[in-house]
């Protein structure tokens, strides 16, 4: 499918957005193994986590449905998942893929994970490595990538692991292997990534300890299940954000959105260019922090971009570009190496959009120079990367003619409603089978 977006103007307006996408996969993960009972609220209905979603009850856990966003889990408890009948496909999820893998090394059973083409072109020696030094057995295809086969049955001894790269799903995998080893497995990471694994483990009951870049778990914890509540997904409020302060005169608000401390990097920078963001309503929800965003329309401004925000905002780059590309002047972004390993390369692929819509765009070896202008109209690629066909989307509402995007369908996978949300604040967006 494509997206055909006639430029028009986002109005005022109070919205929600789609629970969080890391969480989602997380509540499944550790509600499966944890003892008893958990009770899942404002879970993602996206591909990414219902395929997450189908391969815990493949492996014989019960998990039930309470209308579009709840869930019931009964867990199993550390040893109760039995092998699946067959491959588990994770689809376009690389959080799937890593996570699970890192809690798969530890079961007495085999296991074979696929994915997507996408999927199947990422690494996975970033957490082969870590998980082998633990004793596990892993094969990919020669390249490192996916399809894992995964060996079963082998005693994981505990490790201290220096990350090499900031990435939460590595980290996370090794945490869940952690699990299922002897003695206390550590993680150092070189920048502060997303901690929402820590956190869930300690809801859960398991004794987790971060101090300093450092995250222990002792392994064989007592798990015992709990109310997991998603906030809303700062990941998609991030696209709403952006369609408010780049519209001539608008003032929406977007209630209940995650703002853990480990993902506001994206709040940081919009900031630090002139938007005129408001952390309204702080609180608790779970085990998270949550709030309203209300958002004014700005004027932005071209900055150099700290490299030290790019592990807090990582996966809001291409919707920063465009902020790049809208605002007055230059922005300069580095250190994005890792989004050159995302659903797609996203430097690449933001660059080919932008430029395509005649913003003028100089791609870097770790980032890029976006001088800001008027976004044209025309015809651009979604690479199928749904960041890249919402960021490209809100560059659209703004641009000075229809814009076409092509190859959308991988938006369900994080953002199921994005059309009706966008269109409810005024957008100009239908989606039109591709030719
Ligand atoms: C995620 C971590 C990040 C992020 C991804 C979700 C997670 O990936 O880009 O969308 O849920 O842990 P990396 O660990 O590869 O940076």
């Amino acid at each position: 499918m494509d997206f055909r977006i006639e430029p028009a103007a986002i109005g005022d307006a109070t919205c929600r957005v789609p629970g969080d996408k890391s969480i989602s996969h997380r509540a499944i993960m550790l509600g499966s193994i944890a003892e008893g009972t958990s009770r899942v609220r404002g879970f993602l209905p996206g591909e990414d986590c219902l395929a997450t979603l189908a391969a815990f009850r493949a492996m014989g856990v019960p998990i039930t449905a309470d209308g579009e966003t709840g869930l019931t889990i009964e867990g199993v408890g550390l040893d109760g998942l039995r092998a699946a009948p067959g491959r588990l496909d994770l689809g376009n999820s690389g959080t799937a893929m890593r996570l699970m893998a890192g809690l798969l090394a530890g079961q007495p059973f085999d296991s074979e994970l696929v994915g997507d083409a996408s999927l199947s072109g990422r690494p996975m020696g970033r957490i082969i490595e870590p998980l082998t030094r633990m004793g596990a057995v892993i094969e990919s295809d020669c390249d490192g990538t996916p399809p894992l086969q995964i060996r079963g049955g082998l005693r994981l001894g505990a490790i201290d692991y220096a990350l090499p790269m900031a990435s939460a799903q590595v980290k996370s995998c090794v945490l869940l292997a952690g699990l299922y080893a002897d003695g206390e497995t550590s993680v150092t990471e070189p920048a502060v990534t997303r901690d929402h694994t820590e956190r869930m483990l300690r809801i859960l009951g398991a004794s987790v300890r971060s101090r300093g870049g450092r995250v222990s778990v002792q392994g064989r914890p007592a798990l015992k299940g709990a109310d997991l509540e998603v906030p809303g997904d700062l990941s998609s409020a991030a696209f709403v954000v952006l369609a408010a302060l780049l519209a001539p005169d608008a003032q929406v608000t977007i209630r209940s959105v995650g703002v853990n401390p480990t993902r506001t990097g994206v709040l940081d920078i919009l900031q630090r260019m002139g938007a005129d963001i408001e952390i309204a309503n702080p609180r608790e929800l779970g085990a998270e922090p949550v709030a309203d965003l209300r958002v004014r329309s700005s004027a932005l401004t071209g900055i150099r971009v700290d490299p030290g925000l790019v592990s807090l905002a990582i996966d809001e780059f291409p919707v920063l570009f465009v902020a790049a590309a809208a605002a007055g002047g230059e922005t300069v972004f580095e250190g994005l190496a890792e989004l050159r390993v995302k659903e797609s390369d996203r430097v690449a692929s933001m660059a080919a959009g932008l430029s395509a819509l005649g913003v003028d765009v100089e791609e870097t070896p770790d980032g890029a120079i976006v001088r800001g202008g008027t976004i044209g109209g025309g015809l651009v690629d979604s690479r199928d990367d749904h960041r890249i066909a919402m960021a490209l989307a809100i560059a659209a509402t703004v641009a000075s003619d229809a814009v076409r995007i092509r190859g959308v369908d991988n938006v369900a996978t994080s953002f199921p409603g994005f059309v009706e949300l966008m269109s409810g604040l005024g957008a100009k967006v239908s989606l039109e089978t591709d030719t």
